[in-house]
């Protein structure tokens, strides 16, 4: 029997979650993030899910001429735009679309002046991450238009707070600014990802571009996914595969982190850091044991972590345990171990097997 530690992915929830995009931004289109192997759910399957958008966005170019070769036929864009000359014809032959982030870029465009290429225009408009700066902007625009380098121009920015309640005077001012240097130029606009996508409908234009939530997590501290009708697209699950009675006093895994009070029964399960769980996950992060809702005690190891059977019934070896899915959110122990839901989705280690169901 194969290690018991498998990722169901259900493809029914991506789709599920691009119609609640839709619900947001109906007038956008929508441009699905894929990065990352689609937030660790696994590229081509999910990007079967979500066939219908109308672009798709990611960084790695493999990943990009992957999903080309699969036959998809809209725009697919590359977030961090080519690195390198040598990269243009590539882009070329496979139909990308790169954001222009640099003037470095423009000299590679001028350098090869053969490829001409759909460019998304991405403007540092506070976040101080990718973009050219407010007063580079005009002049490479005009040079990009006067020597004919682009095929198609979209203009972009990225917002750094959109997620965070306190800070919607932030988003404010980004959006502004980049109306302000945006002001006079008739081209297609694309800025928010999926807080704005919910919170900042004035952020919506051309082009919206969904991450998280069209895997089912919520980009916000204070509202659930499930309060935005959202649903988790990756149920991470393994099994009981020791069970050990403890008298007080008795201390559990690496460093003894935990130590019992009373006697008790926990349970090992083969699922660890080196799976993708949080190694920095704590004692009394939510765990489902068959069904019923325990909690994590002490160190994460590489391979395994211990739960709590106390009150648990009918528990025994290979009792199914849910690290994370419909019951028990992976916002849930992303907040319990002080991260976010991206982090954890993304670190999903390749050994763990994924099982896709429609
Ligand atoms: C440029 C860009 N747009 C959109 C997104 C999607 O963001 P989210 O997953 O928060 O919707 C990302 C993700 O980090 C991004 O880097």
């Amino acid at each position: 029997m194969p290690r018991p530690t498998q990722a169901f992915i259900d493809l029914s929830a991506l789709t599920h979650n691009l119609t609640i995009v839709r619900q947001y931004a109906p007038h956008a289109r929508i441009m699905a993030i894929l990065k990352a192997n689609a937030y660790g759910h696994g590229l081509l399957h999910t990007a079967g899910a979500l066939k219908d958008v109308d672009g798709f966005a990611l960084l790695e170019l493999d990943a990009a001429i992957c999903l080309r070769n699969a036959g998809y036929r809209q725009p697919i864009l590359l977030l961090e735009g080519f690195f390198s000359t040598e990269e243009l014809a590539i882009f070329e032959q496979y139909q990308l679309s790169a954001v222009i982030h640099h003037n470095e870029q423009i000299a590679m465009l001028s350098v090869s002046r053969c490829h001409k290429l759909d460019l998304f225009i991405k403007i540092n408009t506070g976040m101080n991450r990718l973009g050219l700066a407010l007063e580079q902007f005009p002049q490479t625009i005009s040079h990009l238009i006067g020597n004919q380098y682009a095929k198609s121009i979209t203009l972009m920015t990225h917002f750094a707070c959109a997620d965070v309640p306190s800070e919607k005077e932030n988003v404010t001012q980004q959006l502004q600014c980049f109306e302000a240097v945006t002001k006079g130029y008739n081209y297609p606009c694309s800025l928010a990802n999926s807080a704005a996508i919910i919170r900042h409908p004035e952020t919506h234009t051309d082009w919206v571009r969904p991450g998280i939530m069209l895997y089912g997590a919520s980009p916000f501290p204070d509202r659930t996914a499930s309060e935005l009708n959202l649903q988790p697209a990756m149920t991470l699950s393994s099994k009981i595969i020791a069970i050990h009675d403890l008298k007080a006093g008795d201390r559990v895994g690496y460093h003894g982190l935990f130590q019992a009070d009373h006697p008790m029964r926990i349970g090992i399960v083969a699922c660890g850091y080196a799976d993708g769980y949080p190694r920095h996950a704590p004692t009394n992060t939510p765990v489902l044991v068959d069904n019923q809702r325990s909690r994590l005690l002490g160190r994460v190891s590489m391979d395994m972590l211990a739960v709590d059977l106390t009150g648990i019934e009918n528990v025994g070896l290979n009792s199914l345990v849910i690290l994370w899915g419909k019951e028990i959110s992976v916002d849930e122990v992303a907040q319990s171990a002080e991260t976010t839901s991206y982090e954890l989705l993304c670190a999903l280690a390749p050994r763990v097997e994924r099982i896709v169901s429609q």
